[in-house]
């Protein structure tokens, strides 16, 4: 396969959902679809099963749940894909967000009874940052939902985004019958006794009269036709440029239990999503299709996945070129060459040796400790992606030792997790005596936090909730900041030595807005 063929088949996407959504279900699906796994309740299982990928870490077992995430592989009809497994439960980290900026779409899983629900609304916003394409599946049409065009109101009032249903669902929950593909005219038929033997009738359009015999229940399909009518004469336009800008999304409709959708929606998304996109690098902009020299960047680490060896794995995600086994590239940020000796790529449950990946496939590094989130990693002349950004956290601590003659395992501890990008770690500005703040995304960290601490690092913490809930990255013209620096109360210092704002609450934040115009405030450490 020649270069070009093998970075235009790739496909790397995240799928963002609120809990219970259906998200390993429908992972699951795809994956059975691509033949990766065989039976389904494989991936399901990693929430109960000892050997599974996301369980390596030790609270995860003990929790049964997965903190960090993962990448599942598989090939369909001719493509490589690669979906970014991020975790389902709410106490995600900061770790979700930052996979989302490894991927080149997202498919925003809702459940259609539920719509739009908290945690899809912040991952949205975060895909939303990078204008990256955005597919919507609406789930569980087996159970009575709420009316689709309800469901579309909400996406574009709640998350500000237009939407082109591809298909179109006859009836819903008891009478459910199927979907009507509108770009190639078939109708796929719902046998609720047997959900997995699907029949699919070509139609000429809604009108053909195969449809009333199909569906047998005339005012189903007489709503139909009216729905589509309305779609036709009052809904937006397909428009491909509006997709690839993530401005518009195609919705699907489906069951992802029952896998009736699903097929439909893989066929259309790998037509629709994009190859592996361009990155911004200090030497402008690196488009894998016309840049062979490899160049990745490392979004996530995870440590001690091993605990007998505690070894930590860096994931990079390919942005250029070919990787080859035993490669040497450099590792721009400390000027070192790096080789590349045993890559490891994700399938479903078990990892493996990795002899070649191209752009878009992410590769697991074993790192001693060299690696750090947001490193660049190139062959040939040096250069560095963008920085990682940080989020704003949403629960805060004050942090300090239990022992104060374990201070230095406890501040390397502290560095390590910081690096790793488990917790994100502050610290008071301008007050008399310096007092170090963790913030998390989701308040597990702060267990996952005290646990290692104790475990790797053999110190015991003392944690103190702070009533905080927003931090804000705060710049603006010097004399401006001068007097906001002195005045503003809360101000912490981020590890780059950024000013930072920490609001309990909106009300707070609003005020603070008002009273100093000239001061940008940014969710994020990316300060333009
Ligand atoms: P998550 O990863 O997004 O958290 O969701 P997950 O796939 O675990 O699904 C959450 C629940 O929703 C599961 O039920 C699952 O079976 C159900 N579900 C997923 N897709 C569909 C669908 O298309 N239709 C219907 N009716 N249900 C669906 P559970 O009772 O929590 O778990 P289980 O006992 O079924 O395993």
């Amino acid at each position: 396969m020649t270069y070009k063929k093998a970075v235009e088949t790739r496909r790397t996407f995240a799928i963002i959902s609120h809990p219970d959504a259906g998200k390993t279900t429908l992972t699951e699906k795809l994956l059975l679809f691509g033949g990766a796994i065989r039976e389904a309740g494989t991936v399901k299982g990693k929430k109960n099963t000892k050997h599974a990928m996301s369980d390596w870490m030790e609270i995860e077992k003990q929790r049964g749940i997965s903190v960090t995430s993962s990448v599942l592989e598989f090939q369909y009809d001719g493509y490589h894909v690669n979906i970014l497994d991020t975790p389902g439960h709410e106490d995600f980290s900061e770790d979700t967000y930052r996979t989302l900026t490894a991927a080149d779409s997202a498919t925003m899983l809702i459940d259609a009874a539920k719509g739009v629900e908290a945690q899809t609304k912040k991952l949205f916003k975060v895909c939303k940052m990078r204008n990256i394409p955005i597919f919507t599946f609406m789930n569980k049409l087996d159970r009575q939902g709420r009316d689709p065009f309800e469901l579309m109101e909400e996406l574009e009032e709640l998350l500000g985004i237009k939407s082109y249903p591809m298909g179109w669902p006859i009836g819903m929950g008891q009478s459910f019958s199927g979907v009507y593909d509108r770009l190639n005219k078939k109708l796929e038929l719902y046998n609720p006794e047997n959900p997995k033997d699907i029949d699919v009738i070509q139609l000429t359009g809604p009108d053909d009269p195969k449809l009333d015999e199909a569906i047998g229940d005339e005012g189903l399909v007489s709503q139909f036709r009216e729905e589509l009518e309305l779609l036709d004469v009052a809904g937006d336009d397909f428009d491909l440029d509006l997709v690839k800008k993530g401005e518009l999304t195609p919705i699907f409709f489906g069951s992802a239990i029952s896998s009736f959708g699903v097929q439909t929606f893989l066929e259309h998304f790998l037509k629709l999503s994009p190859y592996p996109a361009p990155r911004e690098s200090t030497k402008g902009i690196i488009d894998p299709m016309e840049n062979e020299d490899f160049s990745g960047f490392i979004f996530k680490i995870q440590a001690n996945m091993n605990p007998a060896h505690r070894d930590r794995i860096a994931f990079l995600r390919i942005t250029s070129g070919k990787f080859e086994r035993g490669m040497t590239v450099k590792h721009v940020r400390i000027g070192k060459n790096l080789k590349l000796a045993q890559p490891t790529q994700f399938l479903a449950q078990s990892r493996s040796i990795v002899d070649e990946a191209y752009a878009g496939d992410i590769i697991g590094l074993f790192d001693p400790g060299n690696l750090r989130i947001g490193d660049t990693l190139v062959e040939g002349e040096g250069f560095q992606f963008d920085e990682m950004p940080h989020f704003s956290p949403e629960f805060f601590s004050a942090i300090s030792v239990k022992e104060a003659l374990k201070h230095k395992s406890f501040e390397k501890g502290l560095h390590q997790l910081t690096e790793e990008g488990a917790i994100q770690l502050f610290k008071t500005y301008n007050r008399f005596s310096e007092q170090q703040i963790v913030g998390v995304v989701g308040v597990l960290q702060f267990e996952v936090l005290e646990y290692r601490l104790k475990n790797e690092y053999h110190v015991d913490i003392q944690l103190e909730r702070l009533p905080f809930s927003f931090a804000r990255w705060a710049s603006g013209p010097q004399q401006a900041m001068e007097a906001f620096k002195k005045a503003q109360r809360n101000l912490v210092t981020d590890r780059d030595g950024r000013i930072v704002v920490l609001f309990e609450n909106e009300f707070q934040m609003r005020t603070a807005m008002e009273k100093y115009p000239d001061i940008s405030f940014y969710e994020n450490s990316f300060i333009k």
